[in-house]
Parts: structure tokens; C-alpha cells; sequence
């Protein structure tokens, strides 16, 4: 079979298994802080300025635009999305500097974070004036109609925001704080008490814009303590009710006095991964003591430095630690030396965009902390379930999070099997590299070795050379079973319609669907050894049984398997199932299952029979 078709059933398969891309833009050499998070699945962000706040455009400064777009894959407008800028009368918006920091972030590729709907100051003059006669259903109404209005206006545009922004008062001791008193909670706040306020702002903010992740941001909650307390306890009542709610924002302002610690950051971040709920980093700066002309000392930038390393190490080392900011572009746009006199210096880019210390740190970080393997993230590739893995079967490993910044495919060895390193990308088992079906940082899908049948469990490792030496992931051990088969969906979800060729080779449909006694083609993976051996990575040249003859029902209904074993041209571990449709099903979708032992299929793929 000539090498187009092959590469063609090949690329059926990988059509079958979900890629999620992270649409990374290929990036040439890891120089950038950007290519260096792209090959870590991170976005990596700075706060930026239009002309909110009148002339310069800062966007409009070459300098600062060429560095915001060629280093950061992300964006969050500083001041343009606040109340005073997108608000500055009553039901009268201005979104113009808003759209304009929106569309140079996607004239670059880059996402938004949308910052803040709701917060106690940067308020216009209006406001508070209206506060102080207004009832707390009209400043409701002002509340939603704001959030509302802000978010529809940028939906589809900002993929987060902070939704609510530093509602906890600053803790004296050891108490827990309570909440900031402010106009939006009781002066005279909207009607709510507690966080009820919050609550309404997150699902005000998820009405206007569903697929928006939507944030808690605060300051002084980077590290274990009461004011962190009161946050998780918010969000644990939150989840438990089902408001709303993605994750929280770690502003990170800080200094180099050890706060917050790396353990303590990564606690914190581990009570919120409990609970299913993300973390990013979203307004990092360290201000050191500075000169007249606002510069720090090369002792001062090297202890910053390892600041700025320790803080993005932990962040790629907790998997719901999801996006990086930095606040401010440079030192020209750091609110640093306004707010704390004396200080500055703050960020990895200076006063002429040049790079300081803090960018090594950062690049350091990004270059050489180790993937995180957790065994969680073995699943099938047909099914996303894990838990065990089957010789053979095609898994895909998630949140090994140092690959190739854009997806890579499968390549053929000299000998014609898929390669076992792609792009500098390999996963061991026990100690062996498996072939490699695609690599992308954060996703890979690799083919368990056969030579796993018969153990009791498997222990994965993730490496990735990005050219100058391989980092090398914890290590992850998973059980092994002999068959866990599985089916591809036709949408890459694990469920629906299954990845079915009727007799006639044509992809079963509801259009198109198969008739009582007629014989189908199930693609899948997962189904263990084949009898008489298989290679590892070698393309199937022709049927082989599995080891393990299945059994298999269609509509609840005993289907004969005419066929069960490797899938000719595709390759091996990938598996085929020909099954008899049964006499009498009612016409449409019915659920099918093929059992191997006693494993079975994941429930809710179907085939549509007429
Ligand atoms: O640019 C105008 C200038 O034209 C005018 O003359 C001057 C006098 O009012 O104001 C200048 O605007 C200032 C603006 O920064 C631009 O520099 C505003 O006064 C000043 O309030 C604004 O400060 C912002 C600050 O939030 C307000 O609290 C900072 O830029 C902004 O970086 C900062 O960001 C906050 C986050 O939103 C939340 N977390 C803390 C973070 C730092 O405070």
C-alpha cells in the first residue's frame, strides 16, 4: 500500500482522537518567553495600555508593541476595562480602548483576560455620588446591566475575566477577614448578604457569556493564611452550590522578602485543584528598592530573579495552574513607582525593553522544570477513561506539560514503524520508549508496548529534549490489564456516534445508516495482545485476531463478531471489530459494546441502523 493512503488511514485515525490544540503558532528557538510557554501549554501574559486614559496610545509605541507581541501570548488590558474607563456615565460605554487592545491581541495571536467587573475603587466620579442615595435594587440593576453589557460586548473575544476583583479586607492577625465593606456590598450594596454579591456578579457574568472562565482576583492569598481562608471557603461554597465559578487569581505583588513561599504557593493552589477550580497568576511583579533613575541594584536583580523563577516553577509545576501575568510591559508601565515610592524595577523587561534578570529567571524555569506525569492522565484515546492500560492500546497522556509548541505528527523509522521520539518528545515504559502517534505540549499519544502483557502494572516516564538536553518527568505507575477496550467517537468526545464503517466501507450515519443483517467495521484500541505477537509501532499488514476473542451487543442485543483483531493498515494496537447487525433493533442510534474478559466499551457510542 503506497505511503499517501497509509498516511491517509493513519490520519483517519488521529481524526478519530481528539487533539486539543493549544494553537501555538509554530515559534522558531525558545528566545522568547512566548515560545518558551508555548512549549510548556502555558499562556504567559502583561498587563497592557491602550489610550484609556488619553495620549500616548502606548499601543502605538513600537517598542512596547513589538515586545508585548513577541514576548507574551497573552494580554490583559491594565485599566481599559475598568468601570471608569468602559462606563464613564451612567448606561454610556466607551469600549474603544478596550477593542483596540482586543484586536492588536488578535492581530497577534494572542489571548485577552478581561479585568475586572466588579470592584470597591478605579470607579468613575458618578458612581459613588449615586451610591449614596440609591437603593440596593437599583444598585443591583446598575451592577447587572454593567456586567452585562461589559461582557456581551467582548464575548467570544476575552476567554476569562475577573469577575469579581479584591472583595476580602486585608486580615489584622490571625482572623479570618471578612468582607471589604464597599458600595456593591453594604454601602448600601445590591441586596445580598455574605458573598451573595459576588455570587450574582459570577452568574450575571456566565449569563452574558457561558464559555467565558470567570475569576475570583485578589491580592495577600498567595501564600497560606486567614484572607486565603476566607477565599477558599468562598469558592468550597460556590462549587458545592454550583455557582459559577473557574478559578481564582493570584495577583502576586510582591517583594523579595520570601513571601509567599514555594510550598505555601503550591498548598494553596492544591486546595483550589481539589476542588476542581484554576489558578493563574495574574498581575506578577516584584518591586525592589531603587535609585533616582529608578534602577535596582545587580545584587537586588539577582535575588529578583530567582523570585520571578521559583513563582513560574511552581505554577508549571500544579496542572490547574493555568495561565502566567505579569503586570506591566516594562519598567516605563509598571504602576510600581506611583504606588510605592523609592521602589520599582519590578519587571523582566526595562526601560528600554531590554530584558533583566527576571527574564532569565523566567526562562530558566520555563527550560528546565519537569513535566508533571500524572497517572490521572493516562486515558484511552478512544475513551478518555483511565486508570489501567491494555498492551497495545493507544493512550493519551495529558499535562505533561514541555513538548512541541504546535502538534506534531507520527513519523515512520527507517523501518517503517511509527518513530518512538517525536519532535524530542518520548514516553518510557518501563524504561522503553513507546511509538508515538502525536506530541504536542500538554498532549501525547503514545501505543502501550505489548511487551506490558501479562505485568501488573506499567511505570511511565515523559521526557522532552528541546534540543539542549532532555527534562525528565516524575514517574507514573499504572496498572495493566489484559484487554480495556474502546471505541473512537466520530467527534473526538468518547461518546456518540462510533468511528463505523458500514460493509460498503462508507462512515455509518444517521444518514447513512445500516440495515438488520448487515456487517459494520468498529475502529478502536484497547483490545490486548493479537495472536501469533505484534510489533511494536508496526503498521497491521493484514487481519490478525486478538489473543482474546470479544463478544460484543447492539442495542442490548448479542451482535455476532464476525472479525476482532488488528486493523489492517492502520497501526498496531489500533483495533477492528466487524459485528452482524441483530434482527429486530428499532431503527437509529443504538448503543454498542464489545467486551474483551471482563472489560467492556465505554457505554454511550452508538451506531444508526435503519
Ligand atoms: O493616566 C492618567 C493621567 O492622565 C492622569 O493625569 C492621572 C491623574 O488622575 O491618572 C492617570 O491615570 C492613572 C492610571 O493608573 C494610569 O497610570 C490613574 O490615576 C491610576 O488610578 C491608575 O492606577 C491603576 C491602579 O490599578 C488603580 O488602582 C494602575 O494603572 C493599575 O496598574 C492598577 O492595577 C491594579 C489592578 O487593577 C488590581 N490589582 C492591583 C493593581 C495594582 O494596583
Amino acid at each position: 500500500m503506497e505511503n499517501s493512503t497509509l498516511r491517509q488511514n493513519q490520519w483517519q485515525l488521529i481524526a478519530w482522537m481528539a487533539v486539543w490544540l493549544a494553537g501555538a503558532p509554530p515559534l522558531a528557538g525558545q528566545t522568547t518567553l512566548r515560545a518558551a510557554a508555548a512549549a510548556r501549554a502555558i499562556p504567559i501574559g502583561a498587563a497592557a495600555s491602550a489610550d484609556e486614559y488619553g495620549p500616548p496610545d502606548l499601543l502605538k509605541v513600537t517598542a512596547y508593541a513589538n515586545l508585548l507581541s513577541g514576548e507574551y501570548s497573552m494580554l490583559e488590558p491594565g485599566n481599559a476595562m475598568k468601570w471608569d474607563v468602559t462606563e464613564p456615565s451612567i448606561g454610556a460605554f466607551n469600549f474603544q480602548p478596550g477593542d483596540e487592545l482586543v484586536a492588536f491581541a488578535q492581530a497577534n495571536g494572542m489571548r485577552v483576560r478581561g479585568h475586572n467587573l466588579c470592584w470597591h475603587t478605579q470607579l468613575p466620579a458618578w458612581l459613588q455620588p449615586y451610591a449614596n442615595t440609591a437603593t440596593p435594587a437599583q444598585m443591583a440593576a446598575l451592577l447587572q446591566t454593567h456586567i452585562n453589557t461589559v461582557v456581551t460586548h467582548f464575548q467570544g473575544q476575552v476567554f476569562a475575566w475577573d469577575v469579581v476583583n479584591e472583595a476580602f479586607a486585608d486580615p489584622s492577625g490571625e482572623a479570618a477577614p471578612g468582607l471589604r465593606d464597599s458600595i456593591w456590598y453594604d454601602q448600601p450594596g445590591i441586596g445580598q448578604t455574605g458573598t451573595g454579591y459576588i455570587e450574582q456578579a459570577f452568574r450575571w457574568a456566565h449569563a452574558a457569556d457561558p464559555a467565558a472562565l470567570l475569576f475570583y482576583n485578589d491580592y495577600g492569598i498567595e501564600g497560606p493564611g486567614p484572607k486565603f481562608d476566607a477565599v477558599l471557603g468562598m469558592v468550597q461554597d460556590f462549587v458545592s452550590r454550583g455557582v459559577p465559578i473557574n478559578g481564582v487569581g493570584f495577583e502576586m505583588h510582591i517583594m523579595t522578602n520570601g513571601y509567599p513561599s514555594a510550598a505555601g504557593l503550591a498548598q494553596n493552589m492544591q486546595q483550589l485543584a481539589a476542588l476542581g477550580i484554576q489558578a493563574h497568576i495574574t498581575e506578577m511583579d516584584v518591586r525592589l528598592p531603587v535609585d533616582s533613575s529608578g534602577d535596582a541594584s545587580a545584587a537586588d536583580l539577582q535575588t529578583q530573579a530567582q523570585v520571578y523563577q521559583t513563582i513560574m516553577t511552581v505554577c508549571l509545576q500544579q496542572p490547574n495552574c493555568t495561565a502566567f501575568q505579569v503586570w506591566g510591559v516594562s519598567y516605563n508601565d509598571s504602576w510600581i513607582p506611583s504606588f510605592f515610592p523609592g521602589y520599582g524595577a519590578a519587571l523582566p523587561f526595562d526601560w528600554n525593553y531590554q530584558p533583566t534578570p527576571a527574564f532569565g529567571g523566567l526562562m530558566s524555569a520555563l527550560q528546565t522544570t519537569a513535566p508533571t506525569l500524572n497517572a490521572n492522565n493516562v486515558v484511552s484515546a478512544a475513551s478518555y477513561q483511565g486508570g489501567t492500560v491494555a498492551p497495545g492500546e493507544i493512550v493519551t497522556i495529558f499535562g505533561a506539560n514541555y513538548g512541541p509548541a504546535s502538534l506534531v505528527t507520527y513519523q515512520l523509522d527507517a523501518s517503517g514503524r511509527f518513530a518512538t521520539s517525536l519532535a524530542g518528545v518520548e514516553v518510557l515504559f518501563d524504561g522503553a520508549p513507546a511509538p508515538l502517534v502525536y506530541a504536542l505540549a500538554g498532549q501525547v499519544s503514545a501505543i502501550v508496548p505489548f511487551e506490558v502483557a501479562g505485568k501488573q502494572q506499567t511505570v511511565i516516564e515523559y521526557q522532552y529534549n528541546p534540543g539542549n538536553g532532555a527534562v525528565v518527568s516524575n514517574t507514573a505507575a499504572v496498572a495493566v490489564a489484559g484487554a480495556v477496550p474502546a471505541i473512537f467517537s466520530l467527534n473526538q468526545s468518547g461518546s456518540g456516534p462510533g468511528a463505523i464503517l458500514n460493509s460498503d466501507n462508507t462512515v455509518n450515519s444517521a444518514s447513512n445508516p445500516v440495515a438488520a443483517g448487515g456487517v459494520i467495521q468498529i475502529f478502536g484500541t484497547g483490545g490486548g495482545t493479537l495472536a501469533g505477537g505484534a510489533t511494536d509501532g508496526a503498521v497491521a499488514p493484514a487481519a490478525a485476531l486478538l489473543t482474546t476473542a470479544p463478544t460484543a451487543t447492539i442495542g442490548g442485543v448479542p451482535a455476532v463478531v464476525d472479525y476482532a483483531g488488528a486493523a489492517p493498515d492502520l497501526v498496531n494496537g489500533a483495533i477492528q471489530v466487524n459485528l452482524t447487525i441483530p434482527q429486530g433493533l428499532a431503527p437509529g442510534p443504538q448503543p454498542v459494546v464489545i467486551t474483551i474478559g471482563s472489560a467492556s466499551s465505554q457505554k454511550g457510542i452508538t451506531v444508526a441502523v435503519k
